[in-house]
């Protein structure tokens, strides 16, 4: 998988333009999070794709000419949302329902796989890599580099670095499953700073309900009135599109659904 993504950012420009992401579109090869003409452009170029269900994979954006970029982002995608799955399972027992739960409640997940390119940048800190935001999936998986530090949570006011484990993933918890856990389960603020001398290469798989379901705190997580509910209930494309209209701006977007008390 990583040799592959790198294999696709080391294509000419005018080649990897053949996909370039249109206005509006969730899948290509573009930037990420252009929300107006205005704004500063994050310090990265990515591919993004529909990867599962197979069936709704687009092959007018994949590489088909790149030599085993299909095979390695297909078998990896299945993989991963393997792991996915099975996050999925376990916490559906911490949310107090059976290991069935979360998948009798969001259905079959969908993937959305982004491989980011954080190009070197000679100086740094006049750049961000990726700007802050949370996911608005359920989960994400990140397949990032061993030896190169980018990704940053905010923890108390601060950028702390998430420091690459050998071989291991990242597993962010969305904004979907915050709001299905009512708030139990966070959706952590993050970012991804550039480096002065080497290049970084991550793949970030978005796990993510259907367009169509209603997505809100789930019964096992409220308690009224000593947990009650404290998001409203809302149509994941709803919810979906006004994330991807705003910058997150120092303000959670899932602010955006949270019940004022
Ligand atoms: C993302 C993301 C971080 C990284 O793609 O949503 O947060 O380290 N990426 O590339
Ligand atoms: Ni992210």
């Amino acid at each position: 998988m990583k040799a592959a993504m790198a294999a696709f950012f080391e294509l000419p420009l005018m080649e990897k333009k053949k996909f370039a992401m249109g206005a509006n579109d969730l899948e290509g090869y573009g930037q990420a999070y252009v929300v107006s003409e205005e704004q500063k452009l994050d310090w990265c170029d990515l591919v993004a794709l529909k990867t599962l269900p197979l069936e709704q994979r687009n092959l007018n954006f994949w590489p088909l000419n790149l030599p085993g970029f299909k095979e390695a982002v297909e078998e990896y995608s299945i993989e991963v949302q393997k792991v996915a799955e099975e996050i999925n399972a376990n916490l559906s027992i911490l949310m107090g329902m059976e290991r069935d739960g979360l998948k009798r409640y969001q259905g079959e997940l969908k993937q959305l796989m982004r491989m980011n390119y954080y190009p070197p940048c000679s100086s740094p800190d006049l750049v961000v890599g990726v700007s802050p935001h949370s996911d608005g999936g359920s989960l994400t998986v990140l397949l990032q580099d061993d030896d190169i530090i980018g990704l940053q949570i905010k923890h108390k006011g601060e950028w702390i670095p998430v420091k690459p484990i050998p071989n291991a993933l990242v597993v962010n918890i969305g904004d979907a499953i915050e709001i299905m856990s009512n708030g139990v389960y966070k959706s952590i603020e993050h970012r991804a700073i550039t480096n002065e001398k080497k290049a970084r290469i991550s793949a970030a798989a978005f796990a993510y309900v259907d367009d169509e379901l209603e997505i809100g705190p789930l019964d096992s997580m409220v308690d009224d009135p000593h947990r009650p509910p404290m998001y409203k209930k809302i149509k994941y494309i709803y919810y979906i599109r006004q994330v991807l209209a705003r910058k997150m701006d120092g303000k959670a977007h899932t602010d955006l659904v949270k019940i004022q008390t």
